[in-house]
């Protein structure tokens, strides 16, 4: 062998693959990083490194939405594997711009505790593009997941390059985003996206992930408008004022919603099978849990809001069985600092010896319904039905051209006024792929083995079903889930975010 040829082909190998992690697109470049400070809330400043601007797919339609951010902490975590929390800023399945941490929510509080995070942008109902000179809407489902599956790629793909553990990822978003952080933990290396995912030129990796941070996930859509009515149609009449027309509507949708609940086969975590007959007992329990939480922590609830209580429970800790009460445990107990129900100070209730007995569940309803009037029906499926305006979730499963679409048979049947129309094959599709539900406890997939779901006691954003059946199917199936209905709590997210954190560092693995 001639040494000299052996040695030439050698070096010629190295400088082919330096020249090839060069120009591989997707190689994370660690020379790109400038160093930047958070301040806290607390006035502590967080040095990181930002790195950012980067193209997570290869074939970029939308250039101001197809980026991700990462940022790492000066000082990293004292923990053998330092996890990612990957926030979306997704609000209205609108198009949301990589974006940099915030002092004020999960991200800047990341930094501080020594993790890394990554914001990636993705596209939305509304980013659009000109080609040939028209509008081309870039994003209508399942796009802005797609984006977001590859962001979790390239973390995969470059994890010997960027700081943190690509094993560790957790997701985390609010409402629309809750429900891309639902679908990220849900769908798993699931093959229905893979094609997709190809041609948009994302890394040949996992999209799996380790944790999914869920607030207010506005998820289920093609169940949503049945889920909200069989729910508040209680308030028809009432403080929700409705007119014919739409308690019609209302009554139609309802009436769909014991069938779907049957379907699911759920079961409470004792075993008892969940049907739309005990159901409304099972929604109970999480708001009981929710006002007894509240109730512990000093709060005052009106007594004209639904809840029943019960005084001297027989000593410290309440002590015996719930006299009338549901005596199921909830599923989670946590949701500490769940904010007042109006001004703390002298406590109603005993705090060791008082809790929650019952809840007239319509009445606290129409309370709900009252702090934020409800949406009227269908509450997503709504254009063509009885009015012509597309929702956000319309315009989530319209077309390139910018129309709305429907996204149920229930919702088409009455705007074409055709008992028999169905959806098409394609939006058959994409609408499955766009339900975390669909995934959970399917094969081929590998769900979140770690949930935090939080849905506001006030939130009227979605039905209760929808969060309940979201934690209630992923327990089922075996997962750790953490869900709570926190007092007093409208639809937002990134709040009490101690519990989060405490949440995050109790299932990290040692
Ligand atoms: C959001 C809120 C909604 O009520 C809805 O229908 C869709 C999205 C949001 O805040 O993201």
């Amino acid at each position: 062998m001639n040494y000299k040829l052996i040695m030439t082909g050698i070096l010629a190998g190295a400088a082919t693959m330096t020249a090839m992690a060069h120009t591989d697109p997707l190689r994370f470049n660690p020379s790109i990083g400038t160093a930047q400070t958070l301040t806290m809330p607390d006035g502590k400043t967080v040095p990181y490194t930002a790195y950012e601007g980067i193209f997570y797919v290869t074939n970029v339609e939308d250039s101001t939405y197809q980026t991700l951010n990462i940022y790492v902490p000066t000082k990293m975590a004292d923990l053998k594997r330092v996890p990612i929390l990957l926030r979306t800023y997704v609000g209205g399945y609108a198009a949301s711009t990589a974006k940099s941490p915030s002092p004020s929510d999960a991200t800047g509080r990341a930094l501080s505790e020594g993790y890394v995070v990554c914001i990636p942008g993705s596209r939305g109902n509304n980013s659009v593009i000109k080609k040939d000179g028209k509008d081309y809407y870039t994003g209508r489902a399942p796009k802005g997941l797609l984006d977001l599956k590859a962001a979790v790629r390239y973390l995969r793909y470059n994890d010997d390059l960027i700081p943190g553990d690509s094993e560790l990822i957790f997701t985390d978003g609010t409402s629309a985003g809750g429900a891309m952080s639902s679908l990220l933990g849900a769908t798993g290396n699931n093959r229905d996206y893979a094609d997709d995912l190809k041609a948009m030129g994302a890394a040949d990796a996992r999209d799996d992930v380790f944790g999914a941070i869920c607030y207010c996930p506005i998820t289920d859509l093609n169940h949503a408008d049945m889920e909200y009515e069989w729910l508040y149609g209680c308030t028809n009449t009432g403080v929700r004022h409705l007119d014919e027309a739409q308690i019609a509507i209302s009554n139609e949708l309802a009436a769909e919603c014991p069938a779907y609940i049957n379907s699911l086969g759920l079961t409470e975590a004792d075993g008892t099978p969940l049907t739309a007959d005990n159901y409304k007992d099972y929604i109970k329990s999480f708001l009981m849990a929710s006002a007894h939480r509240a109730v512990q922590e000093g709060c005052e609830i009106p007594d004209s809001i639904g809840f029943t209580f019960y005084k001297d429970a027989g000593g410290p800790g309440g002590g015996g069985p719930r006299p009338g009460g549901n005596n199921r445990p909830p599923m989670d107990q946590d949701g500490r600092q769940a904010p007042s129900f109006g001004p703390t100070g002298t406590p109603r209730f005993d705090k060791t010896s008082d809790f929650v007995t019952g809840l007239d569940l319509d009445k606290y309803l129409s309370y709900v319904a009252s702090v934020t009037p409800l949406k009227t029906p269908p509450a997503f499926d709504q254009m063509g039905v009885l009015i012509d305006t597309p929702s956000p979730e319309n315009a989530e499963f319209g077309n390139t051209a910018g129309d709305g679409a429907n996204f149920t048979d229930f919702s088409l049947r009455h705007r074409l006024h055709d008992p028999k129309a169905t959806l098409d094959k394609e939006m058959t599709r994409r609408v499955k792929l766009m339900n975390p539900m669909n995934y959970i406890g399917s094969e081929n997939t590998t769900v979140a083995p770690n949930w935090f779901i939080r849905h506001g006691a006030k939130d009227r954003d979605t039905s209760f079903l929808v969060p309940i059946n979201l934690a209630t199917k992923l327990q089922n199936t075996g997962k750790n889930v953490n869900f709570f209905l926190p007092w007093n709590r409208p639809h937002s997210g990134d709040y009490n975010l101690d519990d989060l954190f405490s949440w995050i560092s109790s299932v990290l693995p040692e």
